[in-house]
């Protein structure tokens, strides 16, 4: 599975966003590290603030279906349908990864690769509870 194949399915995953209310549709592509691919896109809600990233979703499908290592997610964002601007995970998403990957998760944008710590240098996770 190659970055560009991976963001491929996210720009499709794009395709099932639930977004009537900003019109932005966003996709991302999980890989797991069994080779196993989540997709999930954002799923709004006329009370906003319930709104689901699609980062968001493909990580509890994978969780929910006992997968928890990953390698890599790609993500595609676009309010026309042109996926080639660069749509980064916001802050909560990205702290629901961090959850479940180490700094070397490859963050797949449209515009190149990033790690998981280039994004979220410094991260809350249990081991700042210790
Ligand atoms: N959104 C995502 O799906 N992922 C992100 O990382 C940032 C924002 C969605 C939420 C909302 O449905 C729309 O993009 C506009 O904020």
């Amino acid at each position: 599975m190659t970055n560009g194949e991976l963001f491929d399915m996210a720009v499709k995953a794009a395709e099932r966003s639930y977004s009537p209310y900003s019109h932005f549709k966003v996709g991302a592509a999980l890989l797991a590290e069994d080779g196993k691919i989540f997709t999930g896109c954002n799923i709004e809600n006329a009370s906003y603030s319930l709104t689901n990233c699609a980062e968001r979703t493909a990580v509890f499908k994978a969780v929910s279906e006992g997968v928890t290592k990953f390698k890599a997610i790609a993500v595609a964002g676009s309010g026309d349908n042109d996926f080639s601007k660069p749509c980064a995970p916001c802050g909560a998403c990205l702290q629901v990864l961090s959850e479940f990957c180490g700094d070397d998760l490859v963050v797949v944008l449209s515009n190149g690769w990033y790690r998981l710590a280039d994004l979220m240098p410094m991260r809350f996770t249990d081991k700042s509870m210790k």
